[in-house]
């Protein structure tokens, strides 16, 4: 038994002689190799979401980088995919604490960290993302929302048993791009859960905040394809082709479908030829070229890259040799024989394909009344899941307006613009990708700041 081993097991005897109730010691991160020093403390390690599967989740908690850090607010993060890694990419490239530096070996501070502000835990869903499995291998042949949800909340409770001194702060979700399906699930499984509970059982939970959301594939598509049209990326002839041709509502995200062969075509003609060179994710930023593959030598390219454009495009490169040292899973407890990447491809593969299209909207109108907060926000740059595919289902759900379209202001420029309404705020972020954190992390921060304190984002107050 290793030394925290150890540690944790005298705390557990410690606490249940005290009464008290205090952390899982032995997913404790002491440090990460190459970390600089911090004062706040790291855990991480895997929660079980199925024994009888031996199926578990991988997390890294990342308490608040202040002296209240046990009274401030707990936010999970998840990413999307299908299948995408949120200490990969939500941690370690968005608005963790720490990125790694250009060629994977340490790691730099990130300042504009959202754990200045809340306890962040990343979550690794479903089973076979990044450090996440499963023992069953049938566990691998068949993923869904439904099944998705479940484990998010049997995660939910297995980390409350792990750090139960954490129940009584507030809970929030957050996430991007297909969480925009996981999380109005996992509130919709929480609040379930919370009706069955005696009140010093349920979870303390307020709400989520959303970033370029999954959420109805009809909107979803036609924004896109509108999108593309109108940010000049595509012709008019290829746009009068994918309108015509395209099943909007049972088409796949960002590749279309299958169910008409012109509409494939000209899909596939539009992404894979004619925008191939741009940076789906951030149309106006630089792409990493050569385009991705495996061994692409971009660690030379990344530095210049950094200094000419703010954010570097082939960061997950630097990713990859990170995650996969042996003495970086070690110290996160991840296990030594799994081989991180970035989005698993069993997932994406074996997601079953009638819940990339299911919408959320009637989920949304059941949410809407039942008391929560929530924000969706939208960098205005995104090619995937695009500001006006948002506008579109926030339309369909015909809410009534309580603030109308405005500037919000962060160090007096335009953070973006934001709409209030009953009951849901939305707010893009100006100049974002898909991931908001990556692309503006003060604009990302300041968002999250307001979402957790349910303070609309500020206006400008004067005039020119
Ligand atoms: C999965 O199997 C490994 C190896 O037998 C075991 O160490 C681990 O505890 C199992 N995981 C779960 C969640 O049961
Ligand atoms: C990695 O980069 C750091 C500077 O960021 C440098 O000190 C170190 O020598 C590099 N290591 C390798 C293996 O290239
Ligand atoms: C998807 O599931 C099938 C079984 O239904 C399995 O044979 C296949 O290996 C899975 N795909 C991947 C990429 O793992
Ligand atoms: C594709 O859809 C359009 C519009 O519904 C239809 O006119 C066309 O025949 C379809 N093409 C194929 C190959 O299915
Ligand atoms: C597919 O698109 C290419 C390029 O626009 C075109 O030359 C070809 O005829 C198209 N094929 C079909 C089946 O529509
Ligand atoms: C992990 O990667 C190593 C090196 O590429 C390879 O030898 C090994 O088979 C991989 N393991 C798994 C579980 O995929
Ligand atoms: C807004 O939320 C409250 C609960 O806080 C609910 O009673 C009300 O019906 C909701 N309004 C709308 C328009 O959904
Ligand atoms: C939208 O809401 C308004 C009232 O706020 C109502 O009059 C109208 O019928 C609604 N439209 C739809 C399509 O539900
Ligand atoms: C932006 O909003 C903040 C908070 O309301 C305010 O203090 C600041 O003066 C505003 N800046 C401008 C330029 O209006």
């Amino acid at each position: 038994m290793d030394l925290w081993k150890w540690f944790g097991l005298v705390c557990v005897l410690a606490s249940i002689r005290n009464g008290l109730q205090a952390a899982d010691v032995s997913d404790l991160v002491e440090s990460l190799p190459g970390q600089p020093p911090v004062k706040f403390k790291q855990y991480a390690g895997y929660v079980t979401v199925s024994k009888s599967h031996g199926r578990a989740f991988f997390y890294w908690f990342v308490e608040a980088d202040s002296k209240k850090a046990s009274s401030l607010p707990v936010a999970f993060w998840f990413n999307g995919g299908p299948g995408c890694s949120s200490v990969g990419v939500g941690a370690l490239l968005e608005l963790g604490p720490f990125f790694p530096n250009y060629n994977g070996t340490g790691l730099i501070r990130n300042k504009h960290s959202w754990n200045k502000l809340a306890n962040i835990v990343f979550v690794e869903s479903p089973a076979s993302v990044g450090f996440s499995y499963s023992n069953t291998s049938s566990d691998y042949s068949y993923f869904s929302d439904d099944l998705t949800a479940k484990d998010n909340l049997a995660f939910t409770l297995g980390w409350y048993e792990k750090f139960p001194e954490y129940k009584k702060n507030e809970l929030y979700l957050t996430g991007e791009s297909f969480a925009g399906h996981y999380l109005p699930e996992l509130a919709q499984q929480i609040l379930n859960y919370n009706e069955l509970q005696a009140s010093s059982n349920k979870i303390n939970f307020k709400g989520f905040a959303v970033g370029n959301p999954a959420t109805d594939a009809y909107s979803d598509n036609l924004g896109a394809t509108d999108f593309y049209h109108s940010h000049s990326l595509i012709s008019d002839e290829t746009y009068k082709k994918l309108k015509d041709n395209c099943d909007f509502a049972y088409d796949l995200p960002v590749d279309y479908s299958l169910h008409n062969a012109t509409c494939l075509n000209t899909s596939n003609y539009a992404l894979d030829v004619v925008m191939r060179e741009i940076n789906i994710y951030n149309i106006y930023g630089p792409s990493c070229n050569p385009p991705a593959k495996s061994g692409r030598p971009a660690f030379v390219q990344s530095l210049g890259m950094v200094r000419l454009a703010g954010v570097n495009p082939c960061a997950p490169d630097n990713v990859y040799p990170f995650l996969n040292s042996p003495q970086v899973k070690a110290a996160l407890h991840a296990r030594a024989d799994i081989n991180w990447t970035e989005c698993s491809r069993v997932v994406g593969a074996n997601y079953t394909i009638p819940d990339y299209t299911r919408s959320m909207l009637p989920l949304y109108r059941e949410l809407l009344t039942k008391g929560i907060r929530i924000w969706v926000y939208s960098g205005d740059t995104d090619g995937v899941v695009p500001t006006t595919s948002t506008r579109y289902w926030l339309a369909k759900l015909n809410l009534s307006i309580e603030t109308v379209w405005y500037p919000w202001n962060h160090s007096s420029q335009v953070g973006g613009w934001s709409q209030t309404y009953t009951n849901l705020t939305f707010a893009t972020v100006r100049d974002a990708g898909h991931e908001v954190p990556q692309y503006q992390p003060g604009r990302a921060l300041k968002l999250f700041k307001h979402f957790l304190k349910g303070q609309s984002l500020p206006t400008f107050n004067y005039t020119k």
